[in-house]
């Protein structure tokens, strides 16, 4: 299961971090792609202040009304959206958002989700068996793991929970079908495996799978990963923390594409895709939770920042003349000022 927090109080995750690699700065305009109850975003605030503004998203209606309690005192400042970010592009055009300085995916579970509120994310919790970040999506868990095959099943625990006993599990779970709650599934996959050797439970892997496929979270990431690159003005931000291999098997693949431009195969002799970096890495080797961080909230254990920054071409469409102009003056890091950073946006919507 994704980790999140040691207690019910929410911890945000390599904050000073995250606050350092998305480069806030008073008067910017930032994305937070997993509002969730408003940790992050909270911090985005303080120091985005004064004149900050913050778009939030998330795909599951309780967390947005968390968030909103929570950042009370910058409701002027805030634009709440319940959302799934793999609709970031239609997002930003429709609230008018953009460019930005920076956007942070924060993925995971969310405490709320984590500890327990009936919608079935947790083996610790006897809930249905649902797992859905919105209850407004139309598969839930239970209506996998009744209703696929047994080699569907294995398949996707071994794929999405990247666990080796999947076979065996999948068997166990047609065996005890039909089965409706947490505690009944965490239960079948004990039998077969085992009980639980050191501090993981034996079910994780299988519920982490479940809910990876339930929420199609590795699509929705690659969706709005590509979706992000335009909405992030020169030298903008993009930081995403992850918790599992797959998850950050994305990102890495994604920015470092992205870092590199060019396509072509390495023996090709001249350049033929024309492609540009668009991203510049800000840290080559993952960052991860410090000792202190790891003793007061053990649960940040897997989680991986990466982050990069946005590099504008002459000659990808958004450099129009008047931004080769502006790119120039930006050389000072003034476009950081937020008039220099409205004239970008009307260069930008003009274009
Ligand atoms: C780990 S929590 C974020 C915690 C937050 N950074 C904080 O400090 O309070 C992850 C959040 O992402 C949301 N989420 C996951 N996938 C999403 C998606 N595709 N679209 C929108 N929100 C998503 C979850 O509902 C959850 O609330």
């Amino acid at each position: 299961m994704s980790p999140k927090l040691a207690t019910s109080s929410h911890i945000p995750v390599l904050l000073e971090e995250t606050m350092k690699a998305l480069a806030v700065q008073p008067g910017g305009r930032y994305i937070d792609c997993t509002v969730d109850g408003g940790g992050h975003a909270l911090a985005i605030l303080e120091r985005s202040s004064p004149g900050g503004q913050l778009l939030g998203i998330d795909a599951d209606p309780e967390a947005i009304k968390a968030a909103r309690a929570k950042l009370e005192a910058y409701r002027k400042a805030i634009l709440l959206v319940n959302e799934n970010f793999a609709n970031l592009q239609a997002i930003c055009i429709k609230y008018d958002f953009f460019p930005v300085h920076g956007i942070l995916f924060d993925l995971g579970l969310s405490s709320l989700q984590l500890n327990g509120n009936g919608r079935g994310f947790s083996f610790q919790h006897d809930a249905p068996l649902d797992m859905r970040f919105n209850p407004s999506q139309d598969t839930t868990a239970a209506d996998i793991v009744n209703n696929s095959s047994e080699a569907e099943l294995s398949h996707l625990i071994r794929t999405y929970g990247e666990e080796s006993h999947s076979r065996r599990i999948a068997q166990y779970i047609l065996r005890e079908r039909p089965i409706r709650s947490t505690l009944h599934l965490a239960w079948t996959v004990e039998r077969a495996v085992g009980r639980r050797r050191g501090r993981i439970h034996p079910a994780t892997k299988t519920f982490q799978a479940l809910r990876i496929v339930v929420n199609r979270e590795l699509e929705n990431l690659e969706t709005a990963l590509k979706q992000t690159i335009e909405f992030l003005g020169f030298e903008g931000r993009l930081v995403v923390i992850s918790y599992h291999s797959l998850e950050d098997r994305i990102v890495k693949r994604f920015m470092q594409q992205e870092a590199r431009g060019c396509i072509c195969p390495p023996d090709a002799p001249v350049c033929v895709c024309g492609r540009k970096p668009r991203l510049k890495l800000i840290n080559r080797r993952v960052i991860t939770p410090s000792e202190a961080e790891l003793r007061l909230n053990p649960r940040s254990r897997s989680a991986k920042l990466r982050a990069a920054e946005r590099l504008v071409n002459q000659d990808d469409g958004y450099a129009t003349a008047e931004v080769t102009s502006f790119l120039a003056k930006a050389e000072t890091r003034a476009w950081r000022k937020p008039v220099l950073l409205k004239k970008l946006e009307m260069v930008f919507l003009a274009a």
